[in-house]
């Protein structure tokens, strides 16, 4: 039997969503979940998880239970999808357990959550992070990238005045991280990576969908990969980045 990877989005209430990340951004045979979260912290999904995966975040606040619940619920539906579905542990630094045959990813920010998961004959591993589309905070630019990135993003962004490019450099350098780590096995700083932006697909209006591909070069050495390519989005009052590291 072939079982196709997921493609969903929905909201809290169940019903289907128009997704925020356009298929096509998406890694090849890889699937996502998308859960609009709302603006409420619902226990609903942290309590239908296992014993083992609910006792990660047990002692936590009730926010941090929700998008963990969340996170895992795209996670597991995703999985089913490909017909894999076990409980997701956490590794070292946080990193989530998926079975050996699949490669996956979680992110989650206010009202979203979403997991992307793909067949590790496929893909090494994978990343992806969503953002709400806002400013970094006062020096936060400065403190994610370099001068020479700063000056690509001033290029870049001149076409596209008012739109967080920093925000989208940020997420794109947490999704290599996420991808990185678990090949790597361990911490990658912002400046061991040199990230470059292009836009590909440009809205009309000031709030309208723009996208485009990034390349992230690995400065640090030893490295498993010595570089990450991937996509992004800004829509509907997010960002979102991607990216996969393909099997040899
Ligand atoms: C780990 C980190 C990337 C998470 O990003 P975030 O925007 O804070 O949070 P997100 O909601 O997008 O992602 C959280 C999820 O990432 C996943 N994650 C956490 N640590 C991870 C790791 N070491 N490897 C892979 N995935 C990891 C988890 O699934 C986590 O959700 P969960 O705890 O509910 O399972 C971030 O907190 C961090 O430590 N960044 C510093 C390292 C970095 O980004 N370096 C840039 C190198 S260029």
């Amino acid at each position: 039997m072939i079982i196709a990877a997921p493609f969903v989005a929905v909201g809290h209430d169940g019903l289907d969503r128009r997704p925020v990340v356009p298929r096509h951004m998406l890694p090849s045979e890889t699937g996502l979940v998308e859960l609009h979260a709302g603006q409420v912290n619902d226990l609903s999904r942290y309590h239908e998880l296992d014993y083992e995966e609910r006792a990660i975040v047990s002692a936590a606040v009730d926010s941090r239970k929700a998008e963990f619940g969340d996170g895992r619920w795209c996670a597991h539906r995703a999985l089913r999808g490909l017909g894999e579905d076990v409980p997701i542990l956490r590794g070292p630094k946080g990193m989530p357990l998926f079975p050996s045959t699949v490669s996956g990813t979680i992110s989650h920010t206010r009202g979203l959550r979403m997991a992307l998961v793909g067949r590790s004959e496929h893909w090494q591993s994978l990343g992806l992070d969503v953002e709400v589309a806002q400013r970094l905070p006062e020096g936060g630019l400065t403190g994610v990238t370099s001068v020479r990135e700063r000056r690509v993003l001033r290029r870049v962004g001149s076409r596209v005045p008012g739109r967080e490019l920093g925000t989208v450099l940020f997420s794109a350098k947490e999704s290599v991280y996420k991808a990185w780590y678990p090949l790597a096995g361990r911490f990658l700083d912002f400046d061991e990576v040199d990230m470059h932006l292009e836009i590909t697909e440009l809205g009309d209006g000031p709030g309208d969908e723009i996208s485009g591909t990034w390349h992230a070069r690995v400065l640090s050495r030893p490295s498993p990969v010595p570089a990450l390519h991937g996509t992004w989005v800004i829509r509907d009052g997010y960002v979102v980045t991607v990216c996969g590291v393909q099997e040899r």
